[in-house]
């Protein structure tokens, strides 16, 4: 075989093609496709053909392993007879390179933060009613003794002494009580960047019950947790020199006699008062104690991500995450760290006008302003809770599940901001 150098004889030949502008995304999802075929084929053992003159070494290796550890990720799903799994791709092999060391560091990275990107897509696969609050919490409880980070569970009662009452408030309609959960990791230096997730298990608007339409894809609701929890995973074993604080703000979002009810002020963490105009903008309420918990920790930045608006889809669909900053560094170094990992970010302006879209007669600020500018405010009004500290919102509502297939799994979690915080917590390093 000319293409491996008469090195190996391989027995078939996938030929993937780059596209006009080959990338290191195109590279990662061709290798992607690459692991689709070969599964498909039962091939176990696959050798790529690495273009090595796009890029360096260490990059290639990692976009390649990545991208087929991705594509090789199924969900195993709760059929009495488990679905006949693809023949699991077992053993890749990179060619054309010259340093076996920066190769070998390359699949170690990729495979790292793929794992992180699946465990991620797992957790928003499952059903609420087999992953709710408490266990997502058990989820982080146990992937910090896997990697090796600190991981600290509150409770209802604890969420009550430390007076968080907009992620009770939310959390009450539920038999299943809510969680937050702060995960710490150390690499030293004295700065320290807050990642923070809306984690609502199943939302079906609460009192403001949504439509019945597709509303079981609303047990996706937690992959803004479900990142920060990924992230973390990645960060502890990639050990950037920098402190990093995930919070990941966990309920149920319900409608029944206990619910928090339109017309309901709840207080939040911080001291401000929340007017409930309608019960299914929940998840600014669960983030408002989480971000003030995360700056009152101490953070220099807070990124959060959440599965926050329809209005996100309205506005730039399934094909990039709003980005909504109310500070131009932090947002260029999220964007930086975005573009670095192939995943799409836009930033959406804050005018000082949108302000008055969310003042209330009866407290400090009201959850749901209404339909103008749905993205925008909805950053806004979670950005009020942060503080002093440079915060970013990313509302990934279009861009965290994939009906076309993230690279050829068919549809489901794609992971989106597990690789992007991952390199934003290296670049602020
Ligand atoms: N979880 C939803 C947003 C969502 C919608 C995510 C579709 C993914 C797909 C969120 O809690 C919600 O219901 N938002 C409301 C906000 C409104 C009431 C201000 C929305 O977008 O309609
Ligand atoms: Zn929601
Ligand atoms: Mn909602």
């Amino acid at each position: 075989m000319t293409l491996t150098f008469g090195r190996l004889s391989a027995k078939r030949v996938i030929a993937v093609g780059l596209g006009e502008k080959p990338t290191m995304g195109s590279l990662r999802q061709a290798a992607g496709q690459a692991a689709g075929v070969a599964q498909k084929a039962k091939i176990r053992h696959l050798a790529y053909c690495v273009p090595s003159w796009l890029g360096e070494s260490q990059a290639l290796a990692a976009a390649v392993s990545e991208g087929a550890a991705l594509a090789s990720w199924r969900f195993s799903g709760y059929h009495q007879k488990p679905r006949q799994k693809d023949e699991a791709l077992t053993k890749i092999t990179l060619l054309g390179f010259s340093d076996q060391k920066e190769c070998e560091a390359g699949m170690q990275r990729g495979k790292i933060l793929a794992n992180a990107q699946n465990l991620t897509r797992e957790l928003g696969s499952r059903p609420s009613n087999e992953l709710y609050p408490q266990k997502l919490a058990e989820a982080a409880v146990e992937a910090g003794k896997t990697y090796g980070f600190d991981v600290e569970v509150f409770d209802e009662v604890k969420l009550a002494e430390l007076k968080m009452g907009a992620l009770l408030g939310v959390g009450s309609g539920s038999v299943y009580p809510p969680r937050l959960v702060v995960m710490r990791y150390q690499g030293g230096g004295d700065k320290t960047l807050g990642l923070v997730g809306k984690g609502i298990t199943f939302d079906s608007g609460g009192i403001s019950l949504k439509p019945p339409a597709g509303m079981e894809e609303m047990k996706y609701d937690m992959l803004g947790a479900g990142a920060v929890l990924g992230a973390m995973t990645a960060i502890a074993q990639l050990r950037p020199p920098i402190n990093v604080v995930g919070i990941m703000a966990i309920a149920q979002n319900m409608p029944s006699g206990s619910s928090y009810k339109p017309g309901d002020v709840v207080t939040a963490f911080n001291g401000k008062t929340i007017e409930v105009t309608n019960t299914d903008a929940e998840g600014r309420v669960v983030l408002a104690d989480g971000v003030s918990y995360a700056a009152h920790l101490g953070v220099d930045w807070i990124v959060e991500t959440s599965t926050l608006t329809g209005a996100a889809i309205i506005v730039l669909g399934h094909e990039a995450t709003a980005l909504v900053a109310t500070d131009d560094a932090l947002a260029s170094q999220v964007e930086t760290a975005a573009n670095a990992e192939g995943e799409r970010v836009w930033r959406l302006p804050i005018y000082p006008e949108y302000r008055k879209l969310y003042e209330s007669d009866v407290a400090d600020i009201k959850n749901s302003p209404g339909r103008d500018a749905g993205t925008i405010t909805g950053g806004m009004i979670i950005s009020e809770f942060a503080g002093d500290v440079p915060f970013a919102h990313l509302d990934i509502a279009g861009t965290a599940w994939t009906k076309a297939g993230p690279l050829n799994a068919k549809f489901g979690p794609t992971g989106v901001m597990v690789r992007t915080f991952a390199a934003l917590a290296e670049l602020m390093a």
